[in-house]
C-alpha cells in the first residue's frame, strides 16, 4: 500500500500541474466559444470537418462519378478551343490554383482575380470570390466556366450544350462508357458534365492536417510554437482570425473588405457589391478557407500578396485602405514571436505535397 501511495504522489503532482496549465490554456475564442488548448480536447471538436462529404440529393457521390469528373477536370477537349482544362488554372501541383496573381486564361490573357483552390469546396455554401455561385454543379458549367471570371470579357470558353467542347466529349467512346456507368440513362450534356465535375471536386478533401490530428488527440502533431499560433489565431485579443475564418472550414462563408491596396485604386473590383448592392459589401470578398493554404500562393482575391508572412503583416497593420473596411479589422498587437507562431500554425493547416497522378483520358 505504502509503495503504491509513494508512486502515486508524483503522478498526482503531475496531474495537478497539467490541470493548472489546462486552465491556463482556456479562453473564449473569437466565435464566443470557450476553448481549451489541449490535444483532443472536446472544445476543439467544432473544428473537425463532418465525417460525411455534403452532396445534393440528385447527385450523390459514387466512385464512378468521381472517376468521370476527374477525367473531365483534366481534359482540355471540354473547352471550346480545346486548349484549356479546369486543371490549367486549378493545378494539383499549385495547391489546385494556378500560382498567378490574376489567373492566366487562353493565350495568356490575364484575369482580374486569383484562381482559388478547389480543395474542400464541398463544405462551402457559396462559391467564387464574390459568392455568385451557389452550387458546384452550376459553377462547373456556368456561362463563365472555363474562364472562371466575371471580368472574362468576350473570349468565352464556356461549356454550353451544342458547343464544340460537349460535342467532342460525346464522340469519344471511352466517355460514353464512363457516363453510362456514372449516370445510367442520362444523356451526355451540360447537366451531367457539371454533376460529374462537381462530384470530383467534392472528393478533394483535406481533413488530416497536423492541426486536425492534434485536435483529434495526437499531441505530437503540432509543435509548441504551432499550438501557440493556434491560440493567437483564435484569441479575439490577439489575431482574432477565427472571427472570420470560422470553424470547421476556416471560413464563415461571409464577405468582408480587408483593406487591400487594390481597393484604393481607380476602378477597383467591388467584389460582393456587384451581387448584393449593400454599402457594407463594397470591396468585400468571400472569406477563403485555409486548409492547404501553404500551397496556394499568391494570396487574396487579387493575388497581391506572395507570402503567408506578408498576409500576417497585412492583418497586423489592420489593412491598408480604410474606406469600407470591415469593423472586424483592427491593427493587431502581436510580438515578433507571436507572428512567427501564427505563421507556423498556418503551415500546420497544410499537408506535404504528394505528386498527383493525372488520370488517363479516354479515346
Ligand atoms: C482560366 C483559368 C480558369 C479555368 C480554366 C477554370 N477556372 Fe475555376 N476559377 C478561376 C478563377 C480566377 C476563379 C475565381 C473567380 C472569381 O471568384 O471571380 C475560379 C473559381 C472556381 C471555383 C470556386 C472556388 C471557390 O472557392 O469559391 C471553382 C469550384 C472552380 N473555379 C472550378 C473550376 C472548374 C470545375 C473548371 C473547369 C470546368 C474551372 N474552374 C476552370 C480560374 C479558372
Ligand atoms: C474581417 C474578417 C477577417 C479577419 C478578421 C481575418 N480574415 Fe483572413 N481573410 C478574410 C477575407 C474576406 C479574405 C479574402 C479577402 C480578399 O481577397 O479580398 C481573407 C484572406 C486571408 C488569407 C488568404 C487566403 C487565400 O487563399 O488567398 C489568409 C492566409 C488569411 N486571410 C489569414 C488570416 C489570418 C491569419 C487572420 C488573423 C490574423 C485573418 N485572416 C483574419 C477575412 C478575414
Amino acid at each position: 500500500m505504502r509503495r503504491i501511495a509513494l508512486r502515486t504522489l508524483p503522478v498526482l503532482f503531475i496531474a495537478a500541474v497539467a490541470l493548472a496549465s489546462a486552465q491556463d490554456q482556456s479562453f473564449v475564442d473569437a466565435e464566443g466559444r470557450s476553448v481549451t488548448l489541449q490535444p483532443g480536447h472536446p472544445s476543439l471538436k467544432p473544428w473537425l470537418l463532418p465525417a460525411d462529404i455534403p452532396a445534393p440529393e440528385g447527385n450523390r457521390i459514387t466512385p464512378e462519378r468521381v472517376a468521370l469528373g476527374e477525367m473531365l477536370f483534366f481534359d482540355a477537349r471540354l473547352s471550346v478551343h480545346g486548349q484549356t482544362s479546369c486543371a490549367s488554372c486549378h493545378a494539383p501541383e499549385r495547391g489546385w490554383g494556378d500560382g498567378f496573381p490574376g489567373s492566366m486564361r487562353f493565350m495568356g490573357e490575364r484575369m482580374a482575380r486569383n484562381s482559388p483552390t478547389v480543395v474542400n469546396v464541398a463544405f462551402n455554401s457559396l462559391h467564387m470570390w464574390d459568392g455568385r455561385n451557389r452550387t458546384l454543379e452550376q459553377q462547373a458549367v456556368g456561362s463563365q466556366s472555363m474562364t472562371g471570371s466575371l471580368n472574362a470579357g468576350a473570349r468565352e470558353l464556356g461549356i454550353v450544350d451544342g458547343n464544340l467542347g460537349i460535342e467532342r466529349i460525346r464522340r469519344i467512346a471511352g466517355y460514353a462508357e464512363a457516363f453510362g456507368k456514372a449516370y445510367p440513362g442520362e444523356p451526355i450534356d451540360k447537366n451531367t458534365v457539371g454533376k460529374a465535375i462537381a462530384t470530383f471536386e467534392r472528393s478533394l478533401v483535406s481533413r488530416d492536417t497536423p492541426f486536425d490530428r492534434w485536435a483529434r488527440g495526437d499531441a505530437t502533431a503540432m509543435t509548441p510554437a504551432q499550438v501557440n499560433g493556434l491560440r493567437v489565431f483564435l484569441d479575439p485579443a490577439k489575431g482574432n482570425c477565427s472571427g472570420c475564418h470560422a470553424a470547421p472550414t476556416f471560413t464563415d462563408n461571409g464577405f468582408h473588405n480587408v483593406g487591400l491596396r487594390q481597393w484604393g485604386e481607380a476602378n477597383a473590383d467591388v467584389g460582393r457589391f456587384k451581387e448584393r448592392a449593400l454599402p457594407l459589401m463594397k470591396g468585400a470578398f468571400r472569406t477563403p478557407p485555409l486548409r492547404e493554404v501553404a500551397h496556394s500562393a499568391p494570396y487574396f482575391h487579387d493575388g497581391s500578396v506572395a507570402r503567408l508572412a506578408d498576409v500576417i503583416e497585412h492583418y497586423v497593420r489592420g489593412g491598408d485602405v480604410r474606406t469600407n473596411l470591415s469593423p472586424n479589422m483592427k491593427p493587431l498587437a502581436l510580438s515578433e514571436g507571436e507572428k512567427a507562431d501564427l505563421l507556423a500554425f498556418l503551415q500546420a493547416l497544410s499537408t506535404p505535397y504528394v505528386p498527383y497522378e493525372v488520370p488517363r483520358l479516354p479515346r
